[in-house]
């Protein structure tokens, strides 16, 4: 089938920069982003340093392919009407309610996509799961797709995306592998060849894996599980390192040292943060309860409980470093953003440990070069609102927290700065002397200075 129109369903950190990517790449395929959400359309439309999502690189992408063959539109129907090929790159949150709350992915909005798909489709379609979800929810999107029209084919592919937020366009450029799944039908391979053509323009072809649709749903939930399970696994050792006299950076150079084992993922820090990791491995628990594999369930398990584990441990090295009473102290926190590089702070252990600390009566500034004061607070809300806490309670928890555009006033007078993201900057503050009067936690090992409190060190 040739491609000449490509639709994806979601803006977001995702469908944005991939598209842009793909427009660039194929610029004889026209590529139209559209979203439920009309101010993410706007913004993609306007300035570049305005667009929804920070990301070194993809401005220039956008730039150049924008009004040639890339497009953003809130015309979801004509541009599924139109598209040979729909990519569907929405959020796959953890269900909230109902059966499998707390762990199990809630699929309402790849679901809605389907219908969409459904209800404005007049001509076959390849459509691609783009999303991370569930193995084997292929089944329920064809299903849904097949459940209102007649006559019209649809071949469901499996294309999960690998890029990892602040290097997405390197990702994207340059990617490790792609993965796509398809059925082993003659249609199904035809949309394989389809799908592998498109990404051929600038991905060696041996990069490019083809598999069964099961066998790509599922190699994405493993594949963040593993990388997140590296990450837990140190952390675990920087518990050990701190009552041993070992040091984590060291431990971690000569572990990665063996090729074996190799160096990526094994730098301790406050825990991991990101939409993914927890959600996809909170899933993969579930997939495991579901077909009754109580034991591996539980083995995953463990890498979400020594992320928890790592987020109080941080906390509790602040109010300790404090004499074990912040009342109404001042303490600054240096970074919002769940890793260098993104305005993105879905699941940043920030929140988590700053939730800690007014739990425990501190009066916390924030300063971060990318999150503003409007994300940081909702951000707290949305955690507040989940436990549940009342509106007047929430409140009350706000008015502990500031946010500030610079550095210098959010740490003034504090008695204790935390860093929980590795900004550049925050390397060149001169912490010589501001080490001299304020406890410096460091949750991402990035000051080589000897008052400065580290993890597993
Ligand atoms: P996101 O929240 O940034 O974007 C999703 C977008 O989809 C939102 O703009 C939302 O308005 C839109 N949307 C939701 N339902 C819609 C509907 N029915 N019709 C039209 N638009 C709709 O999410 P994201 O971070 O881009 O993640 C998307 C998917 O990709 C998730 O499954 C995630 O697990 C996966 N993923 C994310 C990353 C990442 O780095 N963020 C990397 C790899 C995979
Ligand atoms: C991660 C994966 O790396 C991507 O391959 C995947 O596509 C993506 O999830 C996804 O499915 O969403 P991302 O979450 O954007 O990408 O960023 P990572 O670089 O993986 O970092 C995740 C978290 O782990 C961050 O908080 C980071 O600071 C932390 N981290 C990472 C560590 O604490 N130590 C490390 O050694 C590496």
């Amino acid at each position: 089938m040739q491609i000449k129109n490509i639709c994806c369903i979601g803006a977001g950190y995702v469908g944005g920069p991939t598209m842009a990517v793909i427009a660039l790449k194929c610029p004889n395929i026209n590529v139209t982003v559209v979203d439920a959400n009309p101010e993410k359309i706007k913004a993609w439309n306007g300035l570049l340093d305005e667009l929804p999502v920070y990301e070194p690189g993809l401005a220039e992408v956008v730039k150049e392919a924008r009004g040639r063959n890339l497009f953003f539109s809130n015309d979801i129907a004509a541009n599924i009407e139109k598209a040979e090929m729909i990519f569907m790159a929405v959020n796959t949150p953890t269900k909230t309610e109902g059966e499998g709350a707390g762990m199990a992915a809630d699929l309402r909005y790849i679901e809605a996509c389907a219908r969409d798909i459904s209800k404005y489709s007049k001509s076959d379609k390849i459509v691609i799961e783009k999303s991370t979800l569930p193995v084997r929810t292929a089944e329920k999107i064809k299903e849904i797709l097949e459940e209102n029209s007649i006559d019209i084919h649809f071949e469901i592919l499996s294309n999960p995306e690998f890029l990892a937020e602040g290097t997405a366009i390197q990702d994207l450029f340059k990617s490790d592998r792609v993965l796509i799944g398809g059925d082993e039908t003659e249609s199904g391979q035809n949309a394989v060849k389809a799908l592998v053509d498109i990404y051929a323009n600038w991905i060696p072809k041996e990069k490019i894996l083809t598999t069964n649709v099961w066998s790509s749903e599922l190699a994405k939930l493993a594949s963040n599980a593993m990388l997140a399970k590296r990450i837990s696994s140190i952390n675990s050792l920087s518990a050990l390192c701190e009552k041993t006299g070992a040091n984590i950076d060291e431990l971690s150079k000569a572990i990665g040292m063996d090729h074996r084992i190799g160096p990526y993922f094994l730098k301790a820090s406050v825990g991991f943060g990101g939409s993914c990791f927890q959600k996809d491995i909170l899933n993969l628990v579930y997939l495991c309860k579901y077909y009754g594999l109580e034991e591996v369930a539980e083995y995953w398990h463990g890498v979400i409980k020594i992320n928890d584990y790592q987020k109080n441990r941080f906390a509790q090295k602040i109010i300790d470093g404090l004499g074990g009473d912040v009342e109404r102290k001042k303490i600054t926190i240096l970074g919002w953003s769940f890793k260098k590089d993104t305005n993105d702070s879905r699941e940043s252990a920030a929140i988590y440990v700053t939730h800690s600390l007014i739990e425990a009566g501190a009066q916390i500034a924030v300063y971060d070069p990318m999150v503003d004061a409007q994300k940081i607070k909702s951000d707290l809300k949305i955690l507040w609102e989940s436990k549940p806490l009342s509106e007047n309670e929430i409140q009350k928890k706000l008015a502990c927290l500031e946010c500030f555009d610079d550095y210098r006033s959010a740490i003034q007078e504090s008695q204790a700065i935390g860093i929980l993201t590795e900004w550049d900057e925050f390397k060149d503050y001169s912490w010589e002397s501001i080490s001299q009067n304020t406890l410096i936690v460091d949750g991402r090992n990035i000051l080589n200075h000897k008052s400065v409190i580290s993890i597993g060190k």
